[in-house]
């Protein structure tokens, strides 16, 4: 074997990065950072090294005792980036590359002060997964490989440097702070991870510090208060928590993911600071993902779902401990929801919907959807069904306890689980979730009271006694269930009666938007182009910029918000919603 992963040029007969030490100042004036990154091999190797670059000036290579060592930086592919060759001449324990990155570093977003809440600093964040490491630090870019590393990081002393590692001091000298971080365990690149910005902080409990800028970090702690509960059914769960601090950074509002599960400190959306906790599950994923995709790792992006799909499975397992089955069954419903919507959007696109894929020539980030995080929870859902719940949460044990700091294909999944659980796979009927496209039809069917009384309404405008208590999770369902276009007047009984367009909570808000839009009910129109100006969270832009482009009467608006907002949105938000306006009809 040689390249074992289709979205990088690490070879595995070749020398093995281990761990990474690297130096780097950040510049806001050029958009740039200038790093110096010394990789450290598992033993001494000699011959060639196959590194991977995306959009990086490669200035120097050399090994510790500072002798230069030929490379050749070859021209870029356009998903994997550059292959950097180097040669090393005599057996190396360690190398040393000089190098910088580009302005438009696909793993980097730099924001000017007015996209920040404060709007006095600037703001820097990184996004590795899944392929982008490589445009911060050349490297051996697969999840197959786990590093540890240290960092020092230089910024503008007005500003904080946080990362998904250990906090080892910060002193500064003249107009910089200089931030020593060290990761002792070790990851898979992808979860590489750093901010810099205003950022103050809140202890939520002595393992949990919650980060944002200074004007939202109280509405953050209040938000987050109970992480230290769900850290708690989470280990209960799938045992010890093995990356000692669970600590937070609240994101500038371009973020575009709801959440981002790096270890130590996870980035979370501002969006899900709704004033009620209300919102929170997303915390409760993000932290499932420290057992299931931190700690056994998807080997390369086609066995994502491996990550996904086991942590929304794990993700509903917390929720049910904290706050019941109903409200599970009521995400899992969303969430079925959710997976039929993308199965229609990948329907020209089959192979994309089979849980193992094949993304030779794909680049992962066009390959994403929730499929692999909602067909892998109903697959689970069905092995869990045919086994036992006692006998699957056991299994589920063994196999995090198994492959913990490593790394698996589905195939090793599946060896183990017919090991453990002879005969399980085939009554699940496994090979048609693993191999066919879209949903067997043996997918088990999700049912709950409280959704029987949403679906009860046929999409009906609720009175105030059948939507009391509803959760955002309700109010989305049953916006999605109301059938499309909605007339005049149920759109305005619904905003009229529950103030909908006024909402706060993005849940409850971008589902009611969406139904608006395809009702053509003109009166939102301020409100979409606002939450398009306010926010860059992918899940949200998706369906509105949709809904606007897939009606006449609003398609040419489309065009000018996203015009008017372009340079806000991060580079992959930016890319979906040029893609939305491409294919609408
Ligand atoms: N790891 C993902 C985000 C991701 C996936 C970023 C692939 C880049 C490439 C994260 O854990 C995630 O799944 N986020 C979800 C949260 C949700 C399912 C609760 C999101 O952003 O919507
Ligand atoms: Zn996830």
């Amino acid at each position: 074997m040689a390249r074992r992963d289709p979205h990088s040029y690490c070879d595995d007969t070749q020398a093995q990065t281990v761990s990474f030490a690297l130096a780097a100042r950040v510049s806001f004036d050029t958009q740039t950072i200038a790093g110096e990154v010394t990789l450290t091999f598992f033993e001494p190797a000699i011959g060639p090294l196959d590194l991977d670059t995306r959009d990086l000036t490669i200035e120097r290579v050399e090994d510790t005792s500072g002798k230069q060592l030929p490379f050749v930086l070859h021209p870029p592919e356009p998903i994997l980036g550059a292959r950097l060759a180097v040669e090393l001449v005599a057996p190396t324990p360690s190398i040393r590359i000089r190098y910088r990155t580009a302005a438009h570093a696909s793993a980097l977003q730099w924001l000017a002060p007015a996209q920040t809440k404060g709007g006095r600093q600037p703001f820097l964040f990184s996004q590795c997964q899944a392929i982008h490491a490589r445009s911060v630090i050349p490297m051996q870019d697969t999840p197959r490989l786990r590093v540890r590393y240290t960092a020092e990081l230089v910024v503008p002393r007005e500003l904080t440097a946080v990362m998904a590692a250990a906090d080892r001091g910060r002193h500064e000298d003249g107009p910089f702070a200089v931030h020593l971080f060290e990761m002792p365990q070790p990851i898979p690149p992808y979860l590489f991870a750093f901010a810099v910005g205003e950022l103050a902080s809140r202890d939520l409990s002595p393992r949990c510090r919650v980060w944002a800028e200074p004007s939202v970090v109280d509405a953050a702690a209040y938000e987050l208060a109970d992480v230290e509960a769900m850290i708690g059914a989470a280990e209960s769960l799938y045992g010890p928590y093995d990356w000692e601090r669970f600590d937070i950074l609240t994101m500038p509002p371009s973020f575009p993911y709801g959440g981002m599960e790096n270890p130590r400190l996870t980035f979370l959306t501002p969006t899900v600071i709704a004033g009620d906790r209300s919102l929170v599950s997303v915390v409760a994923h993000e932290l499932a993902h420290s057992w299931t995709g931190n700690l056994v790792t998807n080997a390369n992006a086609e066995h994502f779902w491996l990550n996904e799909g086991f942590t929304t499975y794990a993700e509903r397992r917390i929720v049910e401990a904290l706050d019941g089955a109903d409200m599970a069954a009521l995400q899992a419903a969303l969430g079925r929801r959710e997976l039929d919507e993308s199965l229609e959007r990948f329907h020209d696109k089959p192979a994309l919907t089979k849980l193992r894929t094949q993304l030779a020539g794909i680049d992962p980030d066009e390959a994403y959807s929730l499929i692999p995080y909602e067909k892998g929870y109903l697959f689970l859902c069905a092995i869990e069904a045919a086994v036992g719940r006692e006998v699957f949460a056991r299994w589920l044990r063994s196999y995090l306890e198994t492959f913990r700091f490593g790394a698996i294909t589905t195939e090793d999944f599946v060896e183990h689980i017919e090991a453990a659980l002879p005969g399980a796979l085939a009554a699940a009927n496994a090979s048609a979730w693993l191999d066919g496209a879209g949903l067997p039809s043996s997918a088990p069917p999700l049912r709950s009271a409280r959704l029987d009384a949403i679906e009860a309404l046929a999409g009906a405008v609720p009175t105030a006694a059948q939507s009391a208590n509803w959760s955002p999770t309700e109010w989305a369902l049953y916006l999605e269930s109301v059938p499309r276009p909605a007339s005049e007047a149920t759109c305005r009984a619904l905003d009229e009666q529950y103030r909908l367009t006024a909402s706060n909570n993005f849940d409850v808000l971008v589902p009611w938007l969406t139904l608006a839009l395809k009702s053509s009910y003109a009166a939102v129109l301020p409100r979409v182009e606002q939450v398009l100006a306010e926010v860059g969270r992918m899940k949200y832009l998706r369906p509105l910029y949709t809904g606007l482009a897939h009606n006449a009467a609003t398609s040419a608006t489309a065009q000018a918000v996203l015009e008017r907002n372009r340079a806000g949105y991060h580079p992959i938000a930016r890319q979906m919603v040029e893609t939305i306006l491409r294919e609408a009809p």
